[in-house]
């Protein structure tokens, strides 16, 4: 495990070895971020990987919310996720739903995918199951704006947690 010190000398290639994987699929956030050290905290560190996040064309942070997997989807069901989302899922009981439970998230996964375009995101490790799926009701009746701006701030607080996985303090 990094301390903050030893990424503040990495070399770029090291630095997105360490942190890449903090947005999903998409090391061009660490990449980019590299440039910005060093960081006096670990606070300033993410606060300086979501600001990369945010400095990115709109194009750049919809690729990035569709690279996230659904909660209970696919991907999930055939143990195709990331080591990260695996846990995160299981972090929050989506990989031990019952049949039913399972039809419910396919079909809000489903309608939520159809009316905005890409996939509902919330940190699943701040949250249970039960209030994923209230979640999911309350924010489909939101705009296409509103749910792009909820995914990006939920994209932050998973960065933040991966980030605290790996980060010696
Ligand atoms: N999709 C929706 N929520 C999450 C999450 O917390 N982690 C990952 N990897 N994908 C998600």
């Amino acid at each position: 495990m990094p301390l903050l010190a030893d990424l503040n000398k990495a070399d770029r290639a090291a630095f997105v070895a360490a942190l890449g994987h903090l947005f999903e699929h998409s090391p061009w956030v660490a990449e980019e971020t590299w440039l910005k050290r060093p960081f006096a905290s670990a606070e300033a560190l993410h606060t300086a990987l979501c600001a990369t996040m945010r400095a990115a064309s709109r194009d750049r942070q919809l690729t990035l919310i569709r690279a996230h997997p659904d909660l209970a989807g696919r991907l999930a069901q055939q143990k195709k996720l990331t080591a990260e989302s695996t846990r995160e899922q299981a972090s929050a009981g989506l990989d031990q739903l019952t049949d039913e439970e399972l039809a419910v998230f396919t079909r809000q996964n489903d309608a939520y995918q159809a009316k905005f375009g890409f996939p509902f995101i919330i940190c699943a490790r701040l949250n249970a199951k039960s209030a994923i799926l209230t979640a999911m009701q309350a924010r489909g009746g939101n705009t296409p704006d509103q749910e792009f701006a909820t995914a990006l701030g939920e994209i932050e607080k998973i960065a933040r947690l991966r980030m605290q996985d790996i980060l010696k303090s």
